[in-house]
């Protein structure tokens, strides 16, 4: 039996009992096993979640990058680490072997080096799917210099916001991007960016897109002149098993983005061991993650996870539905992909766009399917397992989040019999645990609750960047000596897990997590815009979609309202991106408030749901005839 790969259930069963039993063995058995160390720790696991305060091979030394390049070199220094797939299908992808990329991270950290990056400081990484940002994520591991990197949809304002959170002395970008027919001139975002950013003395910028660009003297520097003149020397700084590997923000319910704190070898540990399981990878497969390296799937399932088990990540830099909606499956059978992950949005947008695109191209390659980032709905979940894994493919729906840096609950393929819509059992060392609001844990099967983590994991992360007030205050406050994930879940009758949604006002839009509170903030800039509540409804493709409830400054408003809702999607654009605009916006006179004048958001999201023949108990409302005016002016539009 192997404690690293499982291939049956009930060796699945025999693992799992033993990493509850026996947790620090069992993860010690696998450090000791699959990876090279500087130095072996101390001890492997010690944990206060009152504090909270969690480590794991406290005392080893290591870098991760010597697990993910250097030593695949001796038996695979000519296979194909990343294969990169350009958004125009007629450009030839790219294959970096092992070696190319163990010479292309060593001159990157040296030019990270020259240019006084050091250990410890933070760089952030603002660019498109290229293999420079691998590269670049790589070099900054190298080095141990922390990562933060923004997803290249990012507003400037929301990139400024990260950069000075994180206090960030460098920012790595691009003269451009390529999404479909489109092309993003990035830099223009960044120069924006940092006319608020003080901290910032050196930009890098790859050259892409040939946009023409300006570049800020002493600041700005075209990144390739500075790789031509590095030393190719290796460099690979000794990194503590508990020192900051990245940087990551998610949104929060309320304030600013969160900063979560990922460490060196807790973090490769567990993405290596959940990658080799959630795929079951084999030496020659090609494994494709269609996420974008600015989510914390991109970081754990296409760069650390994969080069961790000396595999072929594929990085696709375009679109799904450029030139056409066959995109991806072209891409498939190019390069006979064997997993492929994607997000149930990709696969309901897809599905929308009929058979034809997909029966023009054969996916007999394909072994494994994965889904990930929000739930996957039963028709959604057919579609892909009928038409993309010819009911041969076992799909992985896979529950986890940017906080817990891997997998957490999810089908192992070919080993847990999966079932539409559940993210099924619990990968070894992880607990789970159903919690009701009273703070009692609900024992056995049949159980609908609050999703709650009860042990550590070596992957989770171990504060928010400056505030571990929050940390705390956010994840381990509502439940005694739990991890909460925000999620709710149901466990059926056999053990199985469906994870529900967010029971908090995180809302998922098309996989990404978005918090009402800094849209409404964004909302509320306008200057005729008085209050705003936002929550979520029901989108067939998106999942989820944003619905806004605005009151405005002068109700006999004269503007137009159609203009005013642009200019809102305007400022939402500006603040955060594209992806946080509102779908719906609707104007109205009041809000429903408590008598504490808390906005009753429950009342909210029934009308956006349609839901208004039970509003459930408003008698608590200060306001309650605002409620059947806003039914009233609930419109389709
Ligand atoms: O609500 C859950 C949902 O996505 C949230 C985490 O989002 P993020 O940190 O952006 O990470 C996404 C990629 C790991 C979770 O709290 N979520 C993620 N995967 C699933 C899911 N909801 C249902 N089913 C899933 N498989």
């Amino acid at each position: 039996m192997s404690n690293y790969h499982i291939k049956h259930l009930e060796e699945y069963f025999q693992v799992y009992r033993k990493s509850i039993e026996n947790p620090e063995s069992f993860w010690e058995e696998i450090a000791e096993e699959h990876f090279i160390w500087r130095k072996k720790w101390n001890k492997v696991l010690a944990w206060d979640f009152s504090q909270p305060k969690v480590t794991w091979f406290e005392g080893a030394q290591l870098n991760i990058t010597e697990n993910c390049i250097d030593r695949h070199l001796a038996t695979r220094g000519n296979k194909t680490a990343i294969l990169f797939e350009p958004n125009n299908p007629n450009e030839p992808a790219e294959h970096i072997s092992y070696k190319q990329l163990y010479d292309r991270v060593n001159k990157f950290a040296n030019v990270l080096k020259d240019e006084g990056i050091n250990k410890g400081d933070r760089v952030c990484i603002y660019l498109p799917m290229i293999p420079e940002l691998a590269i670049a994520v790589l070099a900054c591991a190298r080095i141990g210099a922390i990562h933060s990197v923004v997803f290249a949809g990012f507003s400037s304002n929301a990139l400024a916001t990260r950069i000075n959170d994180s206090d960030c002395k460098m920012v790595i970008t691009s003269d451009g991007s390529f999404r479909g027919a489109k092309i993003i001139d990035l830099k223009s975002i960044v120069d924006e960016a940092l006319e608020s950013c003080d901290g910032v003395s050196t930009v890098l910028v790859v050259k892409r897109t040939q946009c023409e660009i300006q570049l800020k003297e002493a600041r700005d520097k075209w990144l390739q002149p500075l790789l031509d003149m590095a030393s190719p020397e290796r460099i690979a700084e000794v990194m503590d098993a508990e020192d900051p590997l990245f940087i990551l923000y998610t949104s929060g319910s309320t304030g600013m983005p969160k900063g979560m704190v990922h460490t060196a070898a807790g973090y490769m540990v567990y993405t290596a061991y959940s990658f080799k399981n959630a795929f079951q990878y084999r030496e020659d497969d090609i494994y494709w993650c269609t996420a974008d390296i600015g989510w914390i799937t991109g970081h754990s399932y296409i760069v650390y996870g994969p080069l961790a088990n000396g595999a072929t990540t594929v990085m696709f830099e375009g679109v799904p539905s450029y030139p056409d909606f066959g995109r991806f499956w072209q891409i498939v059978q190019k390069h006979k992909v064997n997993q492929f992950y994607t997000a149930p949005t990709a696969i309901r947008a897809l599905a929308k766009q009929g058979l034809d695109m997909v029966e023009k191209y054969d996916l007999s390659s394909i072994k494994v399917l994965g889904s990930v980032g929000e739930p996957i709905n039963e028709e959604a979940w057919h579609w892909y397992n009928d038409n993309i894994g010819k009911k041969n493919a076992p799909i992985i729906d896979s529950w986890w989040q940017t906080e817990t840096g891997g997998i957490m609950i999810s089908p192992i393929p070919y080993v847990t019999p999966t079932k539409p819509t559940y993210a099924t059992l619990p990968f070894p060392g992880i607990q789970p645990c159903l919690m009701d609001e009273d703070n009692n844990e609900l024992i056995g099967n049949r159980v609908n609750g609050r999703l709650c983590i009860k042990f550590p994991w070596p992957s989770m992360a171990r504060t928010i960047w400056g505030n571990h007030q929050r940390y705390k205050e956010t994840y381990f406050s509502s439940f005694q000596d739990m991890y909460f994930t925000g999620d709710g879940a149901l466990r059926d009758e056999v053990g199985y897990y469906r994870i529900t949604g967010r029971v908090d006002d995180v809302i998922i839009v098309s996989g990404h997590n978005l918090g009402t509170a800094p849209i409404e903030d964004a909302v509320n800039e306008h200057p005729a815009v008085a209050e705003s509540a936002i929550v979520g409804f029901p989108h067939d493709v998106k999942g989820n979609a944003l619905y806004g409830y605005v009151i405005l400054k002068d109700s006999g408003e004269s503007r137009n309202q159609i203009n005013l809702r642009k200019e809102i999607n305007q400022i939402i654009t500006e603040h955060i991106g594209p992806i946080a605009k509102l779908d719906k916006i609707q104007f109205t006179e009041g809000l429903p408030k408590t008598r504490s004048g808390k906005i009753m958001r429950r009342i909210l999201r029934k009308i956006a749901h349609k839901k208004t023949t039970d509003l459930g108990d408003t008698s608590t409302l200060l306001n309650p005839e605002i409620v059947e005016s806003i039914i009233k002016g609930s419109v389709d539009f």
